[in-house]
């Protein structure tokens, strides 16, 4: 029998699994995260850790945990976790690929269809009695249909966008590691993020690459927040050189109420709910579990980071 911690109560029964394999579970039944005290202290006598993207496991935790087997990120994502500090310490890391494949390529279609047509500022006028008559003027937006759209890191999510693009007869131009960036950014009238955040990726989205983009253009990120210079990003939108932003994810989440990237125009955030369906949300619990299990028995996990 193992002790396992797991940082947030889950959707769905798959914890259920852990406990009728005969594992001793903790559940940290906040709705925020452990403070990394917290974290640290319930992990330090586990055997098997479930972590979220917003928890940090770095060598000061593992240093800690010194009978840690098996670690299940719930996210498909695992830089939050320092990966070879836990193979160092033959520690397995596994990761949910696939089932939020759907989910988060929905999302980023929703956020720049979102943002090109003004959906949510319209829905505000409209809701706060300021929407007085038709306007011939009024709420122009961009057209999605036809338009080219960059989609920066061409693994699974990113063809998944591309798909769903092709029914909106868009141009699509993928840019992976190799190929030229800012080339494909100045054709782009929508660009779509979807490369894992390395220390190469980090802020691949910089005051440059803003530059080399459209005035009319409009950036959606459903990757993960360090992709962008906020700061560079938040000039482009108060100076009008980028037509718009649409976040599901930023850097640091959550974004505090006074981050001055709040208050620049046309911007639309939404709080990293990328994967939040219930469909994919039970998946991602039930690959968690199945990770966990192989782990903690000493089979290699399904599902490794
Ligand atoms: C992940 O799993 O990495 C996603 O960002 C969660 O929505």
């Amino acid at each position: 029998m193992a002790h396992v911690f797991v940082t947030r109560a889950l959707a769905g029964d798959a914890l259920d699994r852990l406990a009728a394999a005969g594992h001793d579970v903790d559940v940290w039944e906040d709705n925020l995260p452990p403070h990394p005290t917290e974290l640290r202290e319930r992990t330090a006598n586990a055997q098997g850790l479930l972590t979220m993207l917003s928890d940090r496991v770095d060598q000061q935790l593992l240093d800690a945990a010194t009978g840690l087997r098996a670690i299940a990120n719930y996210a498909v994502g695992s830089d939050n976790i320092d990966l070879e500090a836990a193979a160092r310490r033959d520690i397995q890391v596994g990761v949910t690929p696939d089932v939020l494949t759907d989910a988060t390529a929905d999302l980023a279609f929703a956020l720049l269809l979102a943002a090109a047509r003004r959906i949510v500022e319209a829905n505000a006028a409209v809701q706060s009695g300021r929407w007085r008559t038709w306007e011939a003027r009024g709420w122009l937006g961009a057209d999605v249909h036809g338009a080219t759209l960059v989609i920066v890191g061409p693994g699974r999510i990113g063809r998944a966008v591309a798909d769903r693009a092709a029914g909106f007869a868009m141009n699509v131009i993928t840019v992976g590691r190799d190929d030229d960036l800012h080339q494909a950014l100045q054709q782009a009238d929508f660009v779509s993020l979807h490369a894992p955040l390395t220390p190469q990726t980090r802020h691949v989205i910089d005051a440059a690459a803003l530059a080399a983009m459209k005035p009319t253009a409009i950036l959606v990120n459903t990757g993960r927040g360090g992709l962008v210079d906020q700061g560079a990003l938040r000039s482009a939108l108060e100076d009008h050189r980028l037509a718009g932003a649409a976040l599901d994810v930023t850097d640091p989440e959550p974004l505090p109420a006074d981050d001055p990237l709040l208050t620049a125009p046309n911007l639309l955030v939404v709080p990293h709910i990328g994967s939040a369906t219930t469909t994919a949300r039970s998946r991602m619990a039930a690959m968690a579990v199945d990770n966990l299990l192989a782990g903690l028995d000493g089979r290699p996990m399904p599902h490794p980071a």
